[in-house]
């Protein structure tokens, strides 16, 4: 007989979690004016709102933690990990940062001006929020392909070239200060960029003079894929792969809180020393001296740790199959979800489940509101609430894809909890044309308004 798969790790501690009853549910989601993000985390059972810094560290890394070294400046745990960053991504200027949009804000402190271009592939929100920001636009430039979820491409991550050269075209590269390859990109899905599509961004980058930029916040997920669906690379480990990446990246910001696998801190890597010492002043201002930036010593060691074990093949193909599983079940059931199935997430097709809720009444979100009523599963709107208004007109701005995300914690649920999760939302889809209002506004915030947006039934 062959033997099945079986994850490549064994649990030593555990955590308890809270059952609750509908009624219990209904009134916790209202309480929290609809917003998923104001729930208590005891009122959910399964938290599927985010991958970012909730996953499972190694015994490895909470021994590093007893390592850490607080020193203010010149902390070894720093060295440890500009070390490690240097070996697996080549960078030979880096500067640690609290989380991935602190990375983005020091950059784009010295890169980003008003009246700026910043072409990409579906730019992640805060990404997108600190463009703004500043008074400059995003541009995205993703294969067409990546909003259709039925279509099946391996890399639906990766970026149009006739887009982005349209870009480059039609303004001077002084507005252009550079582009944003998301691996993988999280807004599309969790999908990832090919190396093929990385070397032609590149290229056609320096053709025009406009440095690339890596959120990278996946970046490890997205070498898997390579070597899976891209033939060159079959054979390659997950580190040389992640090595032949950062060849094509003048940059990168990095939020460790996913796949570093620790449950906070950042990172930029530069590779030219001008910029590096014009962000260092910036992350003095904003983040911390320059040998913390915003971390202690112990998170430093912990990130080391994380980014050497999970550029490993082992964890990575436990981690991804977890997710394949789950959209596996998915699909048996008939839920419409982004096909193929992404590194960290299940995307949810909110447009094909609920066409009878008026978009205007937030699709996503609405399913989102379901699914935590029939099972206390928590996952997030990624729809018109996070598209949030255009910064000129000011009009709600309704996005191609609108999908609730139930994304993955990194080694910390098990395959049941995903069987439960698919069961719940089967559920949902089984009384799905019952479900025919949605929600309205009654309070956001001028920028990034889905996390505290409050809301009302329509
Ligand atoms: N870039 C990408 C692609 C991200 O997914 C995130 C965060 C960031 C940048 C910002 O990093 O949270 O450390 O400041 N994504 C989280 C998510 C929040 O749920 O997908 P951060």
């Amino acid at each position: 007989m062959e033997l099945p798969f079986s994850e490549s790790y064994r649990i030593k501690t555990t955590e308890a979690l809270k059952r609750s009853t509908k009624e219990e549910r209904a009134a916790w989601i209202k309480e929290a004016q609809y917003n998923l993000f104001k729930l208590k985390s005891d009122a959910v059972f399964i938290d599927m709102l985010t991958d970012s810094g909730t996953g499972a560290m190694s015994n490895r890394q909470w021994a590093a933690i007893m390592t850490g070294d607080e020193s203010y400046a010149g902390a070894s745990s720093f060295h440890e990990l500009k070390d490690t960053v240097k070996s697996i991504m080549g960078f030979d200027y880096f500067l640690p940062t609290h989380q991935g949009r602190a990375a983005e804000n020091v950059l784009f402190s010295v890169l980003v001006k008003e009246g700026n271009i910043v072409p990409g592939n579906s730019h992640f929100d805060t990404t997108k929020g600190h463009i703004e920001h500043r008074k400059a636009k995003a541009v995205d430039c993703t294969i067409d392909e990546a909003f259709d979820t039925t279509i099946d491409h391996p890399f639906k991550g990766n970026l149009d070239l006739e887009k982005l050269e349209k870009v480059y075209k039609d303004y001077p590269k002084e507005q252009i200060p550079c582009c944003i390859v998301t691996v993988t990109c999280n807004s599309s899905g969790g999908q990832p960029v090919s190396i093929q599509n990385m070397k032609d961004v590149y290229a056609l980058s320096k053709k025009y003079d406009i440095p690339v930029l890596y959120d990278s916040a996946r970046f490890a997920e997205n070498a898997y894929f390579i070597k899976l669906r891209e033939e060159p690379y079959k054979d390659w480990s997950i580190k040389e792969i992640v090595a032949e990446m950062y060849q094509y990246a003048d940059y990168a910001t990095m939020s460790a809180k996913k796949d570093g696998v620790v449950n906070i801190g950042g990172f930029i890597g530069f590779k030219d020393e001008e910029t590096y010492r014009q962000a260092c002043t910036f992350s003095i201002l904003f983040e911390g001296y320059v040998t913390y930036g915003g971390m202690s010593g112990r998170d430093m060691a912990a990130l080391a740790v994380g980014l050497d074990e999970n550029t490993e093949f082992d964890y990575l193909e436990t981690r991804i199959k977890q997710v394949e599983y789950l959209g596996k079940k998915l699909m048996e059931y008939g839920v419409p979800i982004q096909y193929p199935i992404g590194g960290h997430a299940i995307f949810v097709d909110a447009n094909k489940v609920l066409p009878n809720v008026p978009k205007e009444e937030f699709r996503a979100q609405t399913l989102g509101i379901e699914l935590y009523l029939e099972g206390g599963v928590r996952g997030v709107e990624i729809g018109a609430l996070l598209a949030d208004r255009d910064p000129v007109t000011r009009e709600n701005r309704y996005p191609k894809l609108e999908l609730l995300r139930l994304a993955v914690a990194r080694r910390v649920y098990t395959d049941n909890h995903m069987d439960y999760i698919a069961a719940a939302l089967k559920n949902v889809y089984d009384r799905r044309n019952e479900i025919t209002s949605g929600f309205n506004i009654t309070w956001e915030a001028p920028i990034m308004r889905h996390f505290t947006i409050e809301l009302d039934k329509a």
